[in-house]
């Protein structure tokens, strides 16, 4: 029987580095990479609407249920499919993001939030959540947070979604490594191989 493989997620607020050290970190263990929201044909093109469109006017919840539509076709016709056949899958956000951005951020009910979120991902967890944890500060030095639609909400917004993080991790620390963001990309890398890849065994 195949061995399953492991699925690591990395979460951080915007400009947190994040994309950049999941693509090392896949690279590094030889992990099949893929984002949210996105990942699938139908994730890009909801990736565009929920990100892009400044001519759509998204209510909250609608904007919940988009990012859930994208994870559930993403669960299902990519992440679960590569676990099956023992690829070791590197995701760019996944249910954390949701419950930061709608619960925290969009000051969604999180416990409802969280119903959603379980219901779209077919109770999928990952076997290790990194949070790249970085201030606003250095987060707007690295780049003016005015990109797409979720990026342009104000410091307050913004503010919430990393306190929702910093929450989600110091409640759950069997599932969350969280790695000082801050510094030169490979001093990073560095950071996250040394913490996770010992506890994943990869
Ligand atoms: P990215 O630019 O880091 O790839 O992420 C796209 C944006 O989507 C980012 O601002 C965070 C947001 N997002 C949510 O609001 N909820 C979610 O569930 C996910 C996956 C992303």
């Amino acid at each position: 029987m195949t061995k399953r493989g492991k699925f690591i997620v990395f979460e951080g607020g915007d400009a947190a580095g994040k994309s950049t050290q999941a693509k090392l970190f896949a690279e590094k263990i030889n992990a099949f990479l893929t984002r949210e929201p996105g990942g699938t044909k139908l994730g890009e093109k909801i990736r565009s609407l929920l990100l892009e469109s400044d001519e759509v006017l998204l209510m909250p919840k609608a904007e919940l249920f988009l990012m859930a539509a994208a994870r559930a076709q993403h669960v299902k016709e990519v992440i679960e499919p590569a676990l099956e056949q023992g690829r070791n899958v590197v995701c760019d956000r996944y249910s954390a993001s949701t419950i930061a951005y709608q619960g925290f951020g969009r000051r969604l009910p999180i416990d409802e939030v969280e119903e959603v979120v379980s219901f779209a991902s077919y109770g999928l967890e990952p076997d290790i959540y990194v949070l790249l944890d970085i201030s606003l500060e250095i987060a707007g030095e690295r780049k003016p947070l005015a990109d797409d639609r979720i990026e342009g909400e104000g410091h307050a917004f913004h503010e919430r979604v990393l306190e929702g993080f910093r929450r989600l991790a110091s409640d759950n620390p069997a599932a969350w490594v969280v790695i000082d963001g801050t510094g030169g990309v490979s001093e990073i890398a560095e950071r996250i191989n040394r913490l996770v890849q010992p506890r994943l065994g990869v």
